[in-house]
């Protein structure tokens, strides 16, 4: 049995980010066979749907989209909002425009996809380490509004669900608490918010999974729903143990065993196979960081980590 069948036994759902020149690879066939959710990791971004200001660009998109339908996987759009990968024209733009391009922008993509893409990251790491929003081009120029906006303007389109996904929330206390304030002031104000993303771009044994279950915790205490979203699991060159593969695989086990025990419904991997995953190629992260972070090797085959998963998703199924 695969995966996605163990997992949905468990009451849980299995993803995997992917982006439309994988759908050529073959570890599509492993995208389809093993996860029931779909993130579209890069294909959404502003830089790829608008590379100019008067351009929408869906084919990729489109692609992954009628993918996930042939394969029964429910899709994540990724992300409305955020920081990084943001075409330069935007940058040229004042409050007004840039503010108009936005509902434009979130407006005629949740529209596009309404029925067919059931989650969307909306806003994507609004808060910055330190604890204080973060100081990007969109907080620059529209102030703390723009989530506010965004996830309105996402829910006149769409009946999708609507999340705020973040990095670090489980150790960093001062970002989780401002993320906590955020969301709270932005369901007392009636804003359309159904749940929090936990990226989970796990470094050596962090976070632990006593603070995993913690923040899930917190953050239903507001009643939203809490995801996992962006999961892999990735060491410092230089403090990786020697039986890598083993000590992943272990840690796996307690991340999803943590996200059972505290109620998450969904766990989504960045990635399907290790040579494809952004920790090889992201700045300066080849560098620093082990590149084998997911649950399949560069050969699309099944890793400790993946047994590992399989093993505690088949302890917890229903017989
Ligand atoms: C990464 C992609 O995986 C890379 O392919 C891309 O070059 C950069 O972005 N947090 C996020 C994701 O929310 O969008 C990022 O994805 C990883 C960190």
């Amino acid at each position: 049995m695969g995966l996605r069948d163990l997992a949905a036994a468990a009451d849980l759902e299995i993803g995997a980010s992917a982006t439309a020149a994988e759908l050529d690879d073959a570890s599509a066939a492993l995208l389809g066979g093993e996860f029931n959710r779909l993130a579209t990791e890069n294909d959404l971004k502003w830089g790829a749907v608008r590379p100019e200001r008067e351009v929408f660009e869906f084919d990729a998109a489109d692609r992954l989209v009628a993918f996930a339908e042939r394969n029964d996987m429910a899709v994540t759009g990724h992300a409305l909002v955020w920081h990084v990968e943001t075409p330069d024209w935007l940058r040229g733009l004042g409050a007004d425009e840039l503010a108009a391009e936005l509902r434009t922008h979130v407006r005629r993509l949740t529209g596009r996809y309404d029925g067919r893409i059931d989650t969307w990251d909306v806003v994507n790491e609004a808060v910055a380490d330190d604890g204080t929003l973060r100081e990007s081009l969109w907080y620059e120029q529209l102030g703390e509004r723009y989530v506010a906006d965004a996830f309105r303007w996402a829910a006149g389109e769409t009946d999708a669900d609507l999340f705020y996904n973040d990095y670090g929330l489980p150790y960093n206390e001062r970002k989780r608490e401002r993320v906590y304030r955020l969301l709270e002031g932005l369901l007392e104000r009636g804003v359309p918010v159904d749940g929090v993303g936990l990226q989970l771009h796990c470094v050596g044994v962090h976070p632990t999974p006593e603070q995993l279950r913690g923040t899930v915790r917190r953050f239903r205490e507001l009643g939203l729903e809490v995801r996992v979203t962006e999961l892999d699991v990735a060491y410092r060159i230089g403090e990786a143990p020697e039986d890598l593969a083993a000590v992943q695989a272990e840690y796996y086990r307690a991340v999803v065993g943590a996200c059972l025990d505290a109620g998450v419904g969904s766990v989504t991997l960045w990635g399907v196979t290790d040579d494809r995953s952004w920790v090889t190629s992201w700045r300066d992260y080849p560098e620093r960081y082990t590149g084998q972070p997911l649950l399949f090797d560069g050969e699309g085959r099944e890793k400790p980590s993946y047994d590992a998963v399989a093993s505690v998703l088949r302890e917890r199924g229903r017989d």
